[in-house]
């Protein structure tokens, strides 16, 4: 039965605006009812429009913040038996909905990337904006911090992910800078110590009038979650688990991102991705879905005015076949 839908219950918290809401909503017909995955369920606000929008959808709610996760669970609990949670990591799908016991899932929503709660924590070292050990994990169970990370890469390594992921022109000078105070024996341990290093190193940035240290962080941040890897084979596995007529959502935030789920989802809609000059297709294209999104959605100006952490959105969105 379909309900009417806000996503800002009494209950939501102020921590995190979900972005392009309704859109998602919309585009994961989440009218029908049915079993959703929420894989980056983060404070629930998308989780939550979709119990709101029909009192047949059960939720199943995945995320590899703790944190996140508890909180999320405090705010839907008044949806009692119809949201679940697990702390996993997405790219364990599989695996999840197997121990879960969820089969025939009528949607799947991925918003990457990180939330408002872990950016403003002031503990979790993911901005420059708080003093705060480097650590940068979304799962504070396991792995290798940011700052232990710097302490083990070579600096080649250090300015290719600073290059890549943060797409910093002065990616070589940061990283010499931070290996040779590595070698000097000064560690980088705070959000401060590197802030400072990158400000130092390179200056101010006058033209986009940001702090300097702004991609430098971003780029290390997508480096100690491995935001990237294996994105294409969970858009993949994501589709395997939809039943006929199920939709996947995934809301990117990095045009690195934004790219893996472009060429993922056009493979699996059966438009080769390889090379033109190949003689026979390798990438093992098949129609398996249809692109509902010929051009990605992105927030429009009212969004981003309420809500500046949307402006680099973008919406994609395939139905199973
Ligand atoms: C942009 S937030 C999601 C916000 C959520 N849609 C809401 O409305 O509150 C992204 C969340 O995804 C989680 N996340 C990112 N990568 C993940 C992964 N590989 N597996 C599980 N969770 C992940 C982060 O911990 C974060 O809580």
């Amino acid at each position: 039965m379909a309900m009417a839908f806000g996503g800002q219950g009494p209950n939501s918290q102020k921590g995190h605006r979900p972005v392009l809401l309704r859109e998602t909503i919309e585009l994961l017909a989440a009218k029908r009812g049915g079993w959703f995955v929420d894989c980056t369920v983060g404070l629930g606000g998308h989780s939550e429009a979709i119990l709101q929008a029909s009192s047949d959808a059960q939720v199943l709610g995945i995320d590899r913040d703790e944190e996140a996760l508890e909180l999320a669970r405090q705010r839907l609990a008044l949806y009692g038996s119809r949201f679940r949670a697990v702390h996993a990591d997405f790219r364990e799908l599989t695996r999840v909905l197997a121990t879960a016991k969820v089969r025939q899932v009528h949607g799947v929503l991925a918003d990457l990337g990180v939330s408002s709660l872990q950016l403003d924590s002031p503990s979790r070292g993911f901005s420059f904006r708080h003093e705060a050990p480097l650590d940068m994990r979304m799962d504070m169970s396991r792995g290798e911090t940011a700052a232990e990370l710097l302490g083990r890469l070579s600096e080649v390594e250090i300015a290719r992910i600073i290059f890549e992921y943060g797409e910093e022109r002065r990616a070589r000078r940061i990283a010499r800078w931070i290996v040779e105070r590595r070698e000097r024996g000064e560690l980088i341990q705070t959000t401060r110590d590197l802030a400072e290093l990158v400000a130092r190193a390179v200056g101010p940035d006058k033209k986009r009038r940001i702090h300097p240290a702004t991609r430098t962080f971003q780029a290390l941040r997508i480096a100690v979650n491995a935001e990237l890897e294996n994105l294409d084979r969970f858009i993949s596995e994501a589709v395997d688990q939809l039943e006929p007529d199920g939709r996947l959502a995934v809301i990117s935030f990095h045009s690195l991102e934004d790219r893996i789920v472009k060429r993922t989802l056009l493979k699996l809609s059966g438009r080769c991705q390889c090379p033109p000059r190949l003689p026979k297709c390798l990438c093992g294209a098949t129609k398996a879905v249809e692109i509902l999104t010929r051009r990605p959605l992105v927030p429009n100006e009212a969004e981003i005015e309420s809500n500046p952490r949307a402006r680099s959105a973008r919406l994609r969105s395939a139905r199973k076949i």
